[in-house]
């Protein structure tokens, strides 16, 4: 707050145009300026040309390590920090770039509590191809996801977990910014996605951090070599911040897991939970492992991957993760039923049509994004942040790369409203699959931990 306080006294009256202009001429920001930059974005005293005009100077000139931390440390005191202090365990999160079926939080938040961490997660919601868990926990009946930041720390301190969504107090000069980014092509730009997504996560008083970055067709970053970059730019801002930050980059060349959709996502996770699991789940209880052993080693629960892997399997196995689960959804207003019987999240009205193979041969490359991008054209997902969400719809894969099928077998299943719903997306699916005559190297799912 203090930091704030100087930037509005020493420098209130340094104007826009001056700040634009240095970094349009290829100079480096003083963190003064950048602090007004942000407080002009969070007051609402920067125009939103103005705003679009630095971001665009800075995309296309470049920041340095130093602009970089003065960004992400502006952000952060845009809006309050959480005191997570007293919560009595180590307070350690998780946080995904983002993919297609990519539904991890749902099981890492329970095990990861009924281990002995604290993880308050605050989640976003789903746009363009890839989902978001506020939208997953809605398709429970009554599930609340809008928490006051009282109650938020109250269910943390009793249940170990609580899942929110972003309010307007927590960097909100991130939400502003995201979404010029989003509309003037300024997103894919490394300082500026950190400053981004360190700010949200820095204003948690987090004791650790484990990013799960994603690489690949369904990943906003596809190539590998700028996910590991992105991946290492994170860890070194989070460092630096006093967090004990650790990423994981992982391979999102094709939907994790069996199911894309939200309700089917849940069911996906509670099947997990359950120890019921079906074919094609098993990257997903992968992914969670990895993520929920890494987030115990830094929050010094387990001394070593081993050791923590065996206490993730004793929470799962026992049932405990379940229970926590059931616990967070009570909690949180939802239908505790869904725990007992996760097929009341499949609408039993909806259609299941098969997408089938044109040509045998051995699934080479899935194209995720396209994947993702169809079933939001059916209402799973948002082309833009004010559109309604029908939870029910979805996908079921029914191949992963390196299966071989025969021409006219299903490689997955389209749950939908109406048969011109499945005609809509049915070519563009067939043709997210590349089937060749030879079989293709495989990735693994854990492609990096930096
Ligand atoms: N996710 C974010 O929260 N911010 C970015 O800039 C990119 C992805």
């Amino acid at each position: 707050m203090q930091y704030r306080w100087t930037v509005f006294f020493v420098f209130r009256f340094m104007r826009p145009q001056e700040i634009i202009a240095k970094k349009r001429d290829h100079h480096s920001l003083s963190s003064e300026e950048i602090g007004v930059f942000i407080d002009g974005v969070t007051n609402g005293e920067w125009a939103d040309y103005q705003i679009t005009a630095l971001v665009m100077a800075m995309f296309i000139n470049g920041l340095d390590q130093a602009e970089q931390d003065e960004l992400t440390r502006a952000m952060i005191y845009s809006g309050k920090t959480l005191d997570l202090s007293d919560v009595g365990r180590p307070v350690v999160d998780k946080h995904s770039t983002g993919g297609v079926g990519d539904k991890t939080s749902l099981i890492i938040a329970p095990a990861a509590a009924a281990c002995g961490l604290a993880v308050p997660m605050i989640s976003g919601r789903g746009l363009g191809h890839t989902g978001g868990t506020l939208d997953k926990l809605e398709s429970i009946p009554g599930f609340s996801v809008g928490l006051s930041t009282a109650r938020f720390k109250e269910l943390l301190i009793k249940n170990g977990y609580a899942m929110a969504g972003q309010t307007g107090e927590i960097a909100p000069a991130d939400k502003k910014l995201y979404a010029l980014r989003d509309a003037t092509a300024t997103v894919p730009y490394i300082p500026l996605i950190v400053a981004s997504i360190m700010s949200k996560k820095l204003a948690e008083d987090l004791d650790a951090l484990v990013l799960d970055v994603k690489t690949g067709t369904g990943a906003f970053m596809q190539k590998y070599e700028d996910s590991v970059k992105l991946a290492a730019a994170l860890v070194r801002t989070g460092e630096a911040f006093g967090v004990k930050t650790q990423a994981v980059v992982s391979d999102m060349n094709q939907p994790l897991g069996k199911f894309v959709g939200n309700s089917l996502e849940v069911y996906e996770c509670i099947k997990i939970l359950r120890g019921e699991i079906e074919p094609g789940m098993e990257p997903t209880l992968e992914l969670s492992i990895e993520l929920i052993a890494e987030m115990l080693q830094l929050g010094g629960v387990a001394d070593s991957a081993d050791k923590a892997k065996v206490l993730v399997r004793q929470v799962l196995d026992s049932g405990a993760a379940l229970a926590k689960f059931r616990e967070n959804v009570e909690a949180q207003e939802g239908d505790p039923r869904v725990c007992d019987d996760p097929e009341m999240l499949v609408d039993r009205s909806l259609l299941r049509l098969p997408v089938k193979a044109a040509s045998p041969g051995y699934i080479s490359a899935v194209d995720a994004f396209a994947l993702g991008r169809a079933i939001c054209d059916i209402g799973g997902g948002r082309v833009k942040a004010e559109d309604n969400v029908d939870h029910a719809v979805g996908y079921a894969s029914a191949v992963k790369i390196g299966d071989e099928v025969r021409a006219g077998e299903a490689i997955g299943v389209v749950y939908c409203r109406t048969e011109t719903q499945f005609e809509s997306i049915s070519e563009k699916l067939r043709n997210a699959y590349k089937i060749s005559e030879v079989s293709p190297e495989t990735t693994k799912l854990i492609r990096a931990t930096v």
